[in-house]
């Protein structure tokens, strides 16, 4: 007995019985429009979901074999992009959320996928600098059953908030708390051991009917269950708005982003910075200062394209001016005498302007669209 237990924390020490549970779920509504027709976790930054820079973080960690919570609305994106997870070296399991009824209900779903594995819980929307691995190992060595990630930020009361002591002791967790306890929020990623499950069997819905994470992790403080807590070195996005995405794109541009040029540029155009783009694209009298992203099969003619800006797959762009931007594949600019900035443009959008100073504007604009001309 005593060696298959040693066994057995030398294996959790390892990473090798951990397994993964991505919250991609949900419903989206801060990012809509663009969440009406597709999911946020799939939302790329710096033309990549954010889905998998939490999946590559996983993988880089050590762990692969990985559940995604999925809803009916969206489920089937994901799947279909994301696949099976080889191309992360990963095993993905799909777990359908009929509704979402909160993270400790997404937890207790999962129950048959996660058995007796400890694990680490990611929400699919979240984005953080640096590595897991750190904090595994805080939470395998410090034997606690579960441990919390922290962040400072300046308006705790939107978020969930913990109170710690110096060790990181973990005391009160509080849901977007009116008078907070601390300037720490919890930062989408969770460890567990499989003791979670027992707190999510004792806890009630909350009055916004939801089943909380953090009512659950609160149920194991109060057990006298070991919960510690880390503060992220790095930043940490959740990109839930438009202006996070904005920021999380900077950042992943800034950091992350190296040259690459694999389509067609003219002897006019002239690429400055770090650039990436994609093959089979057309880059025809324009200038790209970078750090820019471009994908693959783009046309852009006669276009300034400056820093911190994100192109996706199949867009045309033609006397454009813009910067510090997003725009999803398949989209067309066209003609637009003023530079467009800060700005998140959706999937197959058309914007065009009139060759002189127009003299009426047209819209077709979705539910929830914002037109700024400033
Ligand atoms: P949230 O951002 O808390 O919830 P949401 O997706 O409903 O967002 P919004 O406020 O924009 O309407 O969710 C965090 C992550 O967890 C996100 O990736 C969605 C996922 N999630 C589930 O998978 N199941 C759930 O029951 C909930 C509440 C969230």
């Amino acid at each position: 007995m005593a060696s298959q237990f040693t066994e057995d924390v030398d294996a959790i020490r390892q990473g090798k019985r951990m397994k993964a549970l991505i919250l991609s779920g949900g419903k989206g509504t801060r990012l809509r429009p663009l969440t009406y027709t597709g999911a946020k976790q799939l939302v790329p930054v710096a033309n990549k979901p954010i889905l998998w820079y939490g999946i590559e973080a996983i993988v880089q960690a050590g762990i692969t074999d990985i559940g995604i919570i999925i809803s009916p609305e969206t489920g089937e994106e994901i799947q279909e992009k994301t696949e099976d997870g080889s191309q992360f070296g990963a095993n993905i399991t799909y777990i359908a959320q009929e509704e979402p009824l909160g993270l400790a209900h997404a937890v207790k779903i999962a129950q048959p996928f996660l058995g007796n594995s400890p694990f680490v819980m990611y929400l699919g929307d979240n984005l953080v600098e640096g590595e897991l691995t750190g904090f595994l190992q805080a939470f395998q060595t410090q034997r606690l059953d579960s441990l919390i990630l922290l962040c400072p930020v300046s308006n705790p009361s939107a978020f969930g908030v913990a109170k710690v002591d110096e060790q990181g002791t973990v005391s009160d967790l509080l849901e977007k708390p009116q008078d907070p306890p601390s300037n720490l929020a919890l930062v989408g990623i969770y460890f567990f051991t499989p003791r979670i499950h027992d707190a999510i069997a004792h806890i009630e819905p909350s009055a916004r009917g939801e089943l909380e994470i953090t009512d659950a992790i609160q149920w194991l403080i109060d057990n006298k269950q070991p919960v510690g807590s880390r503060q992220l070195p790095g930043w940490w996005l959740d990109t839930g708005k438009k202006d996070d995405l904005l920021e999380a794109n900077r950042i992943i541009l800034d950091t992350k982003l190296e040259i690459k040029v694999s389509g067609e540029v003219d002897e006019d155009s002239e690429l400055i910075g770090r650039v990436t783009i994609g093959e089979g694209t057309r880059i025809i009298n324009s200038t790209i200062r970078g750090p820019a992203i471009i994908g693959s099969n783009c046309v852009l003619e006669n276009c300034f394209i400056g820093p911190y800006t994100s192109i996706a797959d199949e867009a045309i762009l033609r006397e454009a001016d813009l910067e510090h931007s997003v725009i999803l594949r398949e989209s067309k600019v066209l003609q637009i005498q003023q530079r467009i900035v800060d700005s998140l443009i959706g999937e197959r959008v058309e914007l065009k302007m009139a060759p002189k100073r127009p003299k009426a504007m047209r819209f077709l604009l979705g539910d929830d669209s914002q037109v700024e001309l400033t």
